[in-house]
C-alpha cells in the first residue's frame, strides 16, 4: 500500500445543511452513529451557525448530545464566530472549523461580511479555542469559482489560506464550493497555495456538480495532498451557493483511493450501511443525493 489518505467525513454537516425537507434529529444522530463505527478519525457532525441562516441545523446541540461517541473519533463542527464557538464548546465538540471565502461576493452572501471582516471575526474565536485546547480547522470556500462572481484568482486563495494558517488553523481545506472546477484550474490553485502552506497541512474539498471531483482529487494527490473531505451518499451543497450539488461521495472516493493503493482505514460494509440510511431518508424525504 502507498501512503495512507485520511478522509474527513462532512455528510452530516455539509450534506444535511442544504436539505429542503426536514430531517429529524434522531435520523441525524443515527447517521452519525453509523459513521462513527466506520473507521473515520474525524466526522463533521453539525454547525453552530445562526439558526436563522441555516434552519436545517438548528438542532446542533441536540445532535451533539444524542450521538454515541466513539473515543477514537473527533467530532468536528462548523463555527462562524465566537458565539458559535461558545455553543460548540458547551456541546462538547472536539474541534471546530472556521470558514472564509476567496470571493468577496460569496462571503457577503454566506456570512454577511467581507473577507477581511470575516478573518478579523475569527481572532477572538481562535483565542478562545487556544485557551480551551480545541483545534481549529479552516476552510477556504470558492477556492476555484464563485457562484456570484465567476473565476477566482489562485493568488486570492493563497492569501486567504495563508491568513488562516497564520492565525493558527492546523489544517486548511480548499473548497470547490460549486463543484465545477476542471482539474487544470485545481492544479494552478494548488500550485499557488503550496507556495505558502505545505501539502501536509492542506485538504481538498470537492463538490461534484460536473462530475470532476475525482479528477480533482487525482491532481491533488499528485501534488502531495493526503486529506480529502467527502460526504456519505454524496449528500450536500451550500444553501448560499446556488447550483452547488453534492459533495464527492465517500464510497466513490474510498474505491478510487484503494484502487490506487492508498489505505483509508475505512470499513466498506459499515459505509454501505450508512449509505443505505441516506438512501432510505432520500426515499422518505426526497432529499438530494
Ligand atoms: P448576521 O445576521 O450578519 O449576524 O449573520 P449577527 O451577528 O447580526 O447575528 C444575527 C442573529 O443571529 C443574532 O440573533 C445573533 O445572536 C445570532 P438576534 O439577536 O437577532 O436574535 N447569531 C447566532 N446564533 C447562533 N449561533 C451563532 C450565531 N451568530 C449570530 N453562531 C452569521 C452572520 C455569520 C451568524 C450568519 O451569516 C451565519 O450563520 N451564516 C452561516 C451560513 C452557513 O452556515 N453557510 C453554509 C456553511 S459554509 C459552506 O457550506 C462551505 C463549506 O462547506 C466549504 C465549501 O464547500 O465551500 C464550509
Ligand atoms: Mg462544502
Amino acid at each position: 500500500m502507498a501512503d495512507p489518505v485520511r478522509i474527513f467525513e462532512v455528510g452530516p454537516r455539509d450534506g444535511l445543511q442544504n436539505e429542503k425537507a426536514h430531517i429529524a434529529t434522531r435520523d441525524k444522530i443515527a447517521l452519525i452513529d453509523l459513521l462513527s463505527v466506520a473507521g473515520f478519525d474525524r466526522i463533521e457532525a453539525t454547525s453552530f451557525v445562526s439558526p436563522r441562516w441555516v434552519p436545517q441545523l438548528a438542532d446542533a446541540a441536540e445532535v451533539m448530545a444524542g450521538i454515541t461517541r466513539v473515543p477514537s473519533v473527533g467530532y468536528a463542527v462548523l463555527t462562524p464566530n465566537l458565539k458559535g464557538f461558545e455553543r460548540a464548546l458547551a456541546a462538547g465538540a472536539d474541534e471546530v472549523a472556521v470558514f472564509a471565502s476567496a470571493s468577496e461576493a460569496f462571503s457577503l452572501k454566506n456570512i454577511n461580511c467581507s473577507v477581511e471582516e470575516s478573518l478579523a471575526r475569527f481572532n477572538p474565536l481562535m483565542a478562545a479555542a487556544r485557551r480551551a485546547g480545541i483545534p481549529v480547522r479552516g476552510y477556504v470556500s470558492c477556492a476555484l469559482e464563485c457562484p456570484y462572481s465567476g473565476a477566482v484568482y489562485p493568488s486570492a486563495v493563497r492569501d486567504v489560506a495563508g491568513a488562516l494558517q497564520e492565525m493558527g488553523c492546523y489544517e486548511i481545506s480548499l473548497a470547490d464550493t460549486i463543484g465545477r472546477a476542471p482539474p487544470e484550474a485545481t492544479r494552478a490553485m494548488l500550485a499557488a497555495v503550496l507556495g505558502v502552506i505545505p501539502a501536509a497541512r492542506l485538504a481538498g474539498h470537492f463538490h461534484d456538480t460536473s462530475g470532476q471531483a475525482l479528477a480533482n482529487v487525482e491532481v491533488a494527490l499528485e501534488m502531495g495532498l493526503r486529506v480529502f473531505d467527502s460526504a456519505i451518499g454524496g449528500l450536500g451543497g451550500c444553501p448560499y451557493a446556488p447550483g452547488a450539488k453534492g459533495n464527492l461521495s465517500t464510497t466513490a472516493l474510498v474505491s478510487m483511493l484503494e484502487d490506487r493503493g492508498f489505505a483509508t482505514g475505512l470499513n466498506r460494509s459499515r459505509l454501505t450501511e450508512a449509505e443505505r440510511l441516506v438512501a432510505e431518508l432520500a426515499q422518505e424525504k426526497e432529499i438530494e443525493q
